[in-house]
């Protein structure tokens, strides 16, 4: 189990305080698939990296399996936009890489069956500059997998591919959540990304970024991104973004 417990978090901007992240409070349930959403700005990417321990200033606590989080570890892996592999490293090797020396003396069969499972078998001895960019992001899936982390947080992690792409590896991404059983955490700015992969899709506010409204998806999977019901709540949650356009920016949309 995940536990965010009472999280405030606030940067110096300006030498102001500036309260960014407001009494969040969320558990995560072990093989949960959760989504974060909302406007740019509002703290996702601070709340992801407050839990894989990469930011330890805030009030409030975060567990993994009753743990209070103190900085990374591989119980956490997380996948960026861009996939952050070594271009003078082979694709096998940046994904044993993730491993600790322990791990890597018996991690032949592990590596192999990592790409195995995001796609990329034959792949193993080719440099990541010769990959297309969904390509890479399979690696860096590889990569975030491999040491079997307890929670893998994902932030915008199909944000840089193109849409049929994109619509390709959101049905790949939940088969590897389906196989592999790993608890995810996914911000997401595409709302059918949201609906379409998760369990509860979490809305968030900003200025300060507070949860807004948590809302379980019970649809069968796979999801039909044209169904009466998930158009219902791809609306629901675009009431919020609605709310906060006209408040920010005074804009209609
Ligand atoms: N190291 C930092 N120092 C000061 N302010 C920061 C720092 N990191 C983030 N912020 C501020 O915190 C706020 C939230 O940033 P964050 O990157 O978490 O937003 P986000 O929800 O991930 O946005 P986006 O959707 O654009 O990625 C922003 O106003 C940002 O300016
Ligand atoms: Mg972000």
């Amino acid at each position: 189990m995940l536990e965010i417990r009472n999280v405030n978090k606030s940067f110096w901007i300006d030498s102001k305080e500036v309260q960014i992240l407001k009494d969040i409070s969320l558990k995560v349930a072990p093989g949960e698939f959760v989504s974060l959403v909302g406007m740019s700005g509002c703290g996702k990417t601070t709340l992801l990296r407050l839990i894989v321990g990469l930011d330890e200033e805030y009030d409030g606590g975060i567990f993994l399996g009753g743990e209070k989080i103190k900085g990374p570890s591989r119980k956490r892996g997380i996948v960026f936009q861009e996939p952050r592999l070594f271009p003078w490293l082979s694709v096998e090797r940046n994904v044993s890489l993730a491993l600790g020396d322990q791990q890597r003396k018996h991690a032949s069969g592990t590596v192999q069956k990592h790409l195995e499972l995001v796609g990329l078998k034959g792949f193993e001895r080719v440099s990541p500059k010769q990959l297309s960019g969904g390509m890479a992001q399979r690696a860096a899936f590889a990569r975030a997998l491999v040491a079997a982390p307890d929670v893998l947080l994902l932030d915008e992690p199909l944000g840089a591919l193109d849409a049929l792409t994109r619509i390709h590896m959101q049905r790949e991404l939940e088969r590897i959540w389906q196989e592999e059983k790993t608890t995810m955490v996914m911000v997401t700015h595409d709302i059918d990304e949201a609906i379409q992969l998760s369990d509860r899709v979490v809305v968030m506010s900003s200025r300060p970024g507070e949860i807004k409204e948590i809302i379980p998806i019970a649809l069968p999977r796979p999801r039909d991104n044209k169904s009466h019901d998930f158009l219902v709540i791809k609306n629901q949650i675009l009431a919020h973004f609605q709310s906060q356009a006209k408040q920010y920016f005074s804009w209609e949309i």
